[in-house]
């Protein structure tokens, strides 16, 4: 017979409002949502959790990771097994990874090991976008069968001339073919040829320690990326999203490009919300903060910019950007800080630190479950089945603490990275129960699921571009 949970006495936060009621899940689905108590279906639940004094909101969508990702000679420490778990106790109940294409390769080649890695090993529901680093007729011509697939978006990179970066007539091309497909740019906007001359100085002149890696991206470099490629989204007419926007600089350039009514959207990470270049250590153990873009400095009120965005809408989701190295994979990098693999462990912490938010009064509970949970889904075209708490939708479902107390700590965390950047960080909030269509598979904090719990999820066009932002028409045909 078809498993029936109730769960009851809790506040359903929705991106819409927030009131008491209980849901009814039927199988894998959420079944109905009523006023408490105001039904009998407790009679007949097979399980009923109670969620008295505890928030009831849909599962996390973290539309930005990188598990077992090839970086600088190595590969980013969790896998599809690890990150998702960790995923999973931190409340996120779907991820959109990255899969990458070899330069020379195929996009479809690319999908296609990442399928392997991913398959039967995954905690959470997951979908893939492509990282495309090689724009030619064959990869325009793939893109079609993949959005065909359910992979409606393509990363490309104004950054890291070695391996990823395209120029503008790469960019422009596969832009057009986004916009001709109904499909969307992610983009990695920091102006990498001139970071690159920068970076190289900074090592001729003997400063080769991990903070340089920092200083040596400023934020003007983000937002000059990001007022191109807006312009060539612009010309295109496709729908654009700026992805792990670090600087106020940058925000404002993307918030721009929106104000003028074009459909670009804005990402940051918890990272860039929570942490400064305050708050880097001295020495190499810097190394552990280097991510591109990099962190910035507080006192120039990038994360108050930031939050700020989120608050307004203006940044519409806060992804995690998970890509973890160990200690030693980024001792590679010393001597030389261009050696460092990019990238920070996050994954089990969006929530909780988007969550500060709303304790800090800067928003509501409801915007919390729009930036991390609602949006993301409709971005990812994987709305409404994601990212809402609705009948006839994916019975993902977090139960929360929001009054718990607690410490972030390497020694606590499930993430397959053996220090915290987030070491000590007092936050308010925890994730106690979590559900993945229908199934417990978060019960107190601890993972009772399996490996190979997620499914697959093909996924549509971005829902945000019907719901509200007007497209402009393409200025230029496309090819
Ligand atoms: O430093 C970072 N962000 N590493 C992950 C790869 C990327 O650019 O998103
Ligand atoms: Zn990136
Ligand atoms: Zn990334």
């Amino acid at each position: 017979m078809t498993r029936r949970i109730l769960v009851r006495g809790g506040t359903v936060v929705t991106a819409a409002d927030s009131a008491p009621a209980d849901v009814l899940v039927v199988g894998e689905q959420v079944s109905a949502i009523a006023a408490p108590g105001a039904h009998e279906w407790a009679v007949d639940a097979d399980r009923v959790l109670d969620a008295t004094d505890r928030y009831v909101l849909p599962g996390g969508v973290d539309i930005h990771t990188h598990m077992e990702l090839p970086v600088s000679g190595t590969v980013s420490s969790d896998d599809f097994e690890t990150g998702s778990r960790a995923a999973l106790i931190g409340g996120t109940t779907t991820i959109v990874d990255y899969a990458g294409q070899e330069r020379g390769g195929s996009l479809r080649e690319g999908v296609r090991r990442w399928h392997k890695r991913a398959e039967g090993r995954t905690c959470t529901d997951y979908g893939f976008h492509i990282m495309v680093t090689d724009v030619h007729d064959g990869t325009l011509e793939e893109m079609a069968a993949l959005v065909a697939e359910g992979i409606s978006s393509f990363k490309l990179f104004t950054a890291y001339p070695d391996t990823n970066y395209c120029d503008d007539a790469q960019i422009l091309r596969a832009m057009q073919r986004a916009a001709a497909l109904d499909a969307t740019i992610m983009m990695h906007a920091e102006n990498g040829i001139a970071i690159d001359v920068l970076r190289d100085q900074a090592i001729a002149r003997g400063e080769t320690e991990p903070i340089h890696h920092l200083t040596s991206r400023p934020p003007s470099l983000e937002a000059e990326a990001v007022h191109r490629v807006v312009a060539l989204a612009e010309v295109a007419g496709c729908s654009l999203v700026i992805v792990h926007i670090s600087s106020a600089d940058a925000a404002w350039a993307a918030a721009e490009g929106r104000v003028r009514g074009l459909p670009v959207f804005a990402e940051t990470c918890p990272q860039y919300l929570v942490l400064g270049i305050e708050d880097v250590p001295d020495g190499f153990e810097a190394a552990k903060f280097v991510c591109s873009p990099p962190l910035r400095w507080r006192r120039d009120g990038h994360q108050e910019a930031l939050w700020e965005g989120v608050a307004s809408g203006r940044v519409d989701v806060v992804a995690t950007d998970h890509c973890p190295f160990t200690w030693q994979q980024k001792e590679a990098g010393r001597g030389d800080f261009r050696r460092i693999p990019n990238g920070l462990g996050v994954i089990e912490h969006r929530l909780d630190l988007v969550h500060q938010g709303v304790v800090d009064g800067r928003f509501s509970a409801s915007r919390w479950v729009e930036a991390c949970c609602t949006r993301p889904a409709k971005l990812a075209g994987l709305y409404p089945r994601k990212g809402s708490l609705a009948p006839g939708g994916d019975a993902d479902i977090v139960i929360y603490d929001p009054g718990a107390q607690r410490r972030l700590s390497a020694a606590s965390h499930h993430m397959r990275v053996d220090y915290s950047v987030f070491e000590g960080l007092a936050v308010t909030g925890a994730v106690e129960t979590v559900l993945l269509r229908g199934q417990v598979v978060v019960d107190n904090g601890e993972h009772v699921g399996s490996p190979g719990d997620g499914h697959y999820l093909p996924r549509g066009p971005n829902a945000l571009v019907a719901s509200g932002v007007a497209a402009k028409p393409a200025l230029g045909p496309a090819t």
